[in-house]
């Protein structure tokens, strides 16, 4: 399984904080934004990633990520000329994933919850078809929305319905197995000019090959589209490292605890920020070891 992070788009919901600089770039309290859709990813065990940006923005990714190295993955970059929708990352992403499945990602989206782990690693066993979350809003005509029938399956998609038919929204993290890129070409762009994730999934859908995973009251989902959004991932985020000790979206910390990296390589990151907190809590971590 391979995974994909889509970073293109060009915030203008954010005007002015990303004129100059790309959304997923931004800071949520501690991190740049796009360090969780990748920590998610680490933590479902994927370590070869493609990360699709705007050409212009490309560049300021691969100064921040390289080649993933540090972290034990493989990171691959690719560029989406124009904002023409979610399910062009995996026209964009073809040749990359050469026909494997994949974890797409949107590099807005922060998921937090015990059992997350769990959760994606269903998803990856399942031997065909797709998997797509969902979370309880109380505005879902922001998002793509599912609507379960009494027997609890999925009966319905829609994008950004002006009536939705559902409190369900469809989270920014989807599972494909090697026919989502076929699939995903042969879409035609919505009323919006967009190639619709929520068409793919549709796609899926007819074909009785989507899996839908609610994440229930124990998850927390942003997606930091909007100014208030941001704030609030990032009040999140803080308030429970503050509390806890304990990072969230960390990805030193997951590549340590999930082998990808030694003591002596995790050391060595933490003298890189030794000048921040995070040196500290590194250097912490390689004492009490990966399993503390
Ligand atoms: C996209 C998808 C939508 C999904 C959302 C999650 O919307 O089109 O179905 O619910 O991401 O963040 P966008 O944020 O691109 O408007």
């Amino acid at each position: 399984m391979k995974g994909i992070v889509l970073a293109g788009g060009s915030g203008s919901r954010l005007f002015p904080l990303t004129r100059a600089l790309s959304k997923q770039l931004l800071p949520i309290y501690d991190k740049p934004m796009i360090f969780y859709p990748l920590s998610t990813l680490m933590l479902a065990g994927i370590r070869d990633i493609l990360i699709v940006t705007t050409p212009a923005d490309g560049p300021m990714y691969r100064t921040l990520l390289a080649d993933g190295a540090s972290w034990g993955i493989s990171l691959t970059y690719a560029e989406q000329r124009q904002p023409d929708g979610v399910a062009q990352a995996l026209v964009i992403g073809r040749d990359f994933l050469a026909g494997d499945s994949c974890c797409l990602i949107l590099g807005d989206n922060l998921i937090y919850g015990d059992g997350l782990s769990e959760m994606m690693g269903r998803a990856i066993a399942r031997p065909a078809g797709a998997t797509i979350f969902a979370y309880r809003v109380v505005n879902p005509e922001r998002y793509g929305v599912v609507t379960f029938g009494r027997d609890g399956r999925a009966i319905d998609l829609a994008e950004k319905p002006r009536a939705p038919r559902s409190d369900w929204a469809v989270i920014g993290l989807y599972f494909y197995d090697g026919s989502a890129c076929a699939r995903a070409a042969r879409l035609k762009p919505s009323p919006r000019g967009e190639l619709e994730i929520t068409d793919l999934n549709a796609d899926y859908l007819r074909d009785d090959a989507l899996a839908v995973e609610k994440l229930g009251r124990g998850y927390a989902w942003f997606d930091t589209g909007t100014h208030e959004s941001l704030l609030e991932a990032a009040e999140f985020v803080h308030t429970l490292e503050k509390r806890t000790g304990q990072k969230i979206g960390c990805l030193e910390e997951i590549a340590f605890r999930k082998g990808l990296i030694d003591a002596a390589a995790l050391r060595q990151l933490a003298a890189l920020y030794s000048k921040s907190d995070d040196g500290r809590y590194l250097e912490r971590l390689a004492e009490e070891g990966p399993n503390a």
